[in-house]
């Protein structure tokens, strides 16, 4: 097997306008994982490149994709094309590669109008590419020893090239996950449940605490996009929203549907899970998740912090921090999805389960 060629950084992709996010928390990581080097962005651009000032050979763990809030897409850099000719962009390309094999071609673009313009170049270099490298044999499909080559086309003639080891990147194209919407569900907002789902928690973990036998409380749940797909997993729920919960949720039999204000109301047992998409200040919600958990009044919590505000990455910090007391008996994870708009979506689980 061929060894890795040494890499020199790693490009990031985010959603747009979440650049200088992306840039503090790239700053706080590399630092925090031994890997002194510094971050390149612009605003609106959807991406960013950090330089490592020293070659490194496997990204440290703490840098792989899952570890990030604001960066979907993390990719360990071998190089960068530029004044790339429309008749050849392939041999620079494998330039950089040399003799390496690979398992998959990525070729992915920001998230930006000026991305989705190169859509069109991304497809079609993905299949020159396999074609070019199954003839070197250095194309095995679906291997799981090899990296995948990641191509980010920034431009018709600048492409940056990477190699992602399993478990470095995300496996999706630009880390975007695309979901389709159920035909009758109530809102939109049920896919970035269904996101969180896949992305935050492992297939174990999806199996164990999304069943039916299990309760959620959902506060802020109206029109009821989330309660809807909590019961299409076979859980009952309480919801809570002084707005109209739509019909064809309450139908299911499954919801209790509660006329209150979500900070002033809890159980009076346990419940599995505490959900909340309320459109309330960050500050107020996380620590309201915080006491949930504490006082017993749920097991598990998935929640929004939406981030309207200026200093985004700040605010995130100190709410997060507002969770640090769990942090012996809960797995926290946090992640700007997709499918999350000015907001970050976060998992609370505890560590001892069957899952
Ligand atoms: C983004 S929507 C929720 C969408 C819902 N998750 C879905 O999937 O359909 C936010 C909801 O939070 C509710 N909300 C805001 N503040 C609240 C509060 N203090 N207590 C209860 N609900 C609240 C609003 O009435 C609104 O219905």
């Amino acid at each position: 097997m061929n060894t890795l060629k040494p890499f020199m950084g790693f490009y990031l992709l985010t959603r747009k306008g979440f650049e200088a996010e992306v840039a503090s928390e790239c700053n706080e990581l590399s630092a925090s994982n031994d890997l002194p080097g510094y971050v390149q962005t612009k605003p609106h651009t959807g991406y960013a490149v950090f330089r490592s000032f020293e070659s490194y050979k496997r990204l440290p763990n703490g840098l792989c994709f899952n570890n990030w809030i604001f960066a979907r897409q993390v990719v360990p850099l071998l190089g960068e094309c530029t004044g790339l000719s429309p008749d050849d962009r392939l041999s620079p390309i494998f330039e950089l590669l040399g003799t390496q094999a690979v398992s998959n071609i990525i070729a992915e673009t920001t998230d930006t109008n000026d991305g989705k313009a190169l859509s069109g170049l991304a497809r079609s270099l993905t299949n020159a590419a396999r074609q070019a490298l199954k003839k070197l044999n250095q194309y095995h499909e679906g291997d799981k020893r090899l990296p995948a080559l990641h191509l980010l086309i920034l431009d018709g003639d600048h492409i940056l090239v990477g190699l992602a080891s399993r478990g470095e990147a995300s496996p999706y194209a630009g880390g975007i996950m695309h979901l389709k919407l159920p035909k009758d569900a109530p809102s939109r907002a049920i896919l970035k449940l269904e996101e969180a789902a896949i992305s935050l928690l492992t297939p174990d973990e999806r199996a164990y605490w999304l069943r039916s036998g299990m309760s959620a409380v959902d506060l802020g749940a109206a029109p009821g996009g989330w309660t809807w797909w909590l019961v299409q997993q076979g859980l009952v729920v309480v919801a809570i929203d002084n707005a109209n919960m739509s019909e064809a949720v309450m139908q299911t039999g499954q919801v209790e549907h509660i006329r209150t204000d979500g900070f002033n109301w809890h159980p009076c047992h346990t419940n599995h899970w505490i959900c909340c998409d309320m459109v309330e200040q960050p500050q107020r919600v996380a620590p309201l998740m915080a006491t949930w958990l504490k006082e017993g009044w749920a097991q598990a919590a998935l929640f929004n912090l939406k981030l309207p505000m200026k200093k985004r990455y700040l605010m995130v910090q100190e709410c997060l921090a507002c969770l640090n007391d769990l942090r012996e008996t809960h797995h926290i994870r946090a992640q700007q999805l997709y499918h999350d708009r000015e907001e970050i979506t976060v998992v609370a689980l505890p560590n001892a389960t069957g899952a």
